[in-house]
């Protein structure tokens, strides 16, 4: 017996030596994760110029090498090659101005997936979402003072884009009249609150457009209005045109951050939708949110997404985690002094540059006082509306393709064609490229 105890404290000892030996300052030695950190420190150091980036998942030369991915107007093997007659790319809302906040913070922000990461369908407690998540969904609203959360509901999504028909359809089965709920939006819209609508092609709503067109109709059945606040294109903080005892809406508030606007109150909308596209800038996650004030309205959309998908990955889920929790370790200062910075000091080149002729305009946006940083600041919109005042120039985008810059024609938005928008949120390059390209047309 004492035989036995003592060869017990032996080998104590010597997991206890060979325990301190493994850790050192606290950080255990790497064993399995070791590989997939070389592989993503290897094709992170491959520097495609800096007009480009090389990803884990993207095509290989001769199965090894990773291949540059080139910014727009870059080529070559190392994107080091200026495409001299090429269009400046401001037409989609890729979020790449956030990227180099993101570099610059690489091991915070890195995730490393075991391969028994969360296989099941669900989490412990039955559910789709992660309670850690949503808790710091919580967090992220108080700390910035955007939008009251407390006592309401979460519900996540494929992106904003899934969240948004989930609330459409949860609205109009609210509804007991047996006509489809009407779906409008305030001209200038998104166009996807259309598109998507139609697409789905349900008995319980359709798109009918203009929200003005309905308001003063006093019959018009059940209304879901889209009210987009900022607004895409026009970064207006818009507000509902559409009240009563008839009427939802839905308050996209996807750009509703320091970023791109003041932060005048806490919104306080019964139901309303972010996305961590415009928040960190992962469009490519796919995951948004939704906050949601009444029970049914919840349990229904709860319930699309259910039936639709099972809920989100629960890797995209892990990876909004780990953003989230850099973006509070500051209580979203660094993130949010970053985007105002970089979208604030576009926006004054922009006007700069367009302020020489008076053939374009830009949409008015006022300095206001912001909430979140405590003082007044300045425009720093996600989009410019840009509106060709010619009489002639009817057709504002061709005017611009033809001088080589390529936005989105003011048909995309419902709006006339004498209008463009631009994106302002796509990367140093696209941006710089665009300045070059309106900097000769208004010298013409
Ligand atoms: C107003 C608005 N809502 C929703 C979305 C969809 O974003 P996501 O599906 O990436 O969350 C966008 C994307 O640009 C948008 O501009």
């Amino acid at each position: 017996m004492a035989k036995a105890q003592s060869s017990y404290a032996v080998i104590l000892a010597f997991s206890l030596l060979v325990n301190l030996l493994v850790y050192t300052d606290g950080e255990r030695e790497l064993s399995w994760s070791k590989r997939a950190a070389q592989e993503a420190e290897q094709v992170a150091a491959i520097s495609c110029s800096g007009h480009g980036r090389a990803y884990l998942d993207g095509l290989v030369l001769y199965g090894i090498k990773p291949v540059c991915e080139c910014n727009p107007c870059y080529g070559g093997p190392d994107c080091s090659m200026f495409l001299t007659d090429c269009a400046a790319n401001a037409g989609s809302g890729d979020p790449y101005f956030l990227e180099p906040f993101w570099m610059q913070r690489a091991a915070k922000s890195a995730i490393l997936v075991a391969g028994w990461h969360r296989m099941g369908y669900s989490f412990p407690d039955g559910s789709y979402i992660s309670t850690q998540l949503e808790a710091s969904i919580h967090k992220v609203h108080a700390v910035v003072g955007n939008a009251v959360t407390k006592g309401k509901y979460i519900i996540f999504g494929a992106g904003s884009t899934q969240v948004l028909n989930a609330a459409v359809h949860a609205l109009a089965l609210e509804n007991n009249s047996s006509s489809p709920a009407t779906v409008v939006a305030s001209i200038p819209y998104y166009r996807l609150y259309k598109t998507q609508t139609e697409f789905f092609r349900s008995v319980d709503y359709q798109f009918e457009g203009d929200a003005t067109s309905l308001q003063n109709i006093s019959d018009a059945g059940h209304v879901i209005e889209f009210v987009t606040s900022p607004n895409n294109p026009d970064g207006k903080l818009n507000k509902a045109v559409l009240q009563g005892p008839n009427s939802s809406a839905i308050y996209d508030r996807v750009y509703y951050w320091p970023h791109f606007t003041a932060i005048p109150t806490a919104a306080n909308d019964d139901l309303m939708i972010f996305s961590l596209s415009k928040l960190t800038g992962h469009a490519g996650t796919r995951f948004g949110w939704a906050v949601v004030k009444n029970e049914s309205v919840y349990q229904r959309m709860t319930e699309y997404m259910s039936e639709s998908s099972s809920g989100i990955s629960r890797d995209a889920q892990l990876r909004a985690l780990k953003l989230l929790n850099v973006v509070l370790e500051t209580g979203g200062r660094e993130i949010f002094e970053f985007g105002y910075d970089t979208m604030k000091n576009r926006w004054e080149k922009l006007t700069n540059t367009l302020s020489v002729s008076n053939r374009f305009s830009l949409q008015k946006i006022e300095p206001q006082y912001c909430t979140y940083f405590q003082k007044i600041r300045e425009p720093s919109p996600a989009y410019a509306w840009v509106k060709c005042e010619r009489e002639e120039d009817k057709d504002c985008y061709k005017i611009l393709e033809e001088a080589k810059v390529n936005g989105r024609g003011g048909s995309v938005y419902a709006a006339e064609e004498r209008y463009v928008r631009l994106s302002l949120i796509r990367s140093q390059d696209d941006f710089d490229i665009l300045i070059q390209r309106l900097t000769q047309l208004v010298k013409e």
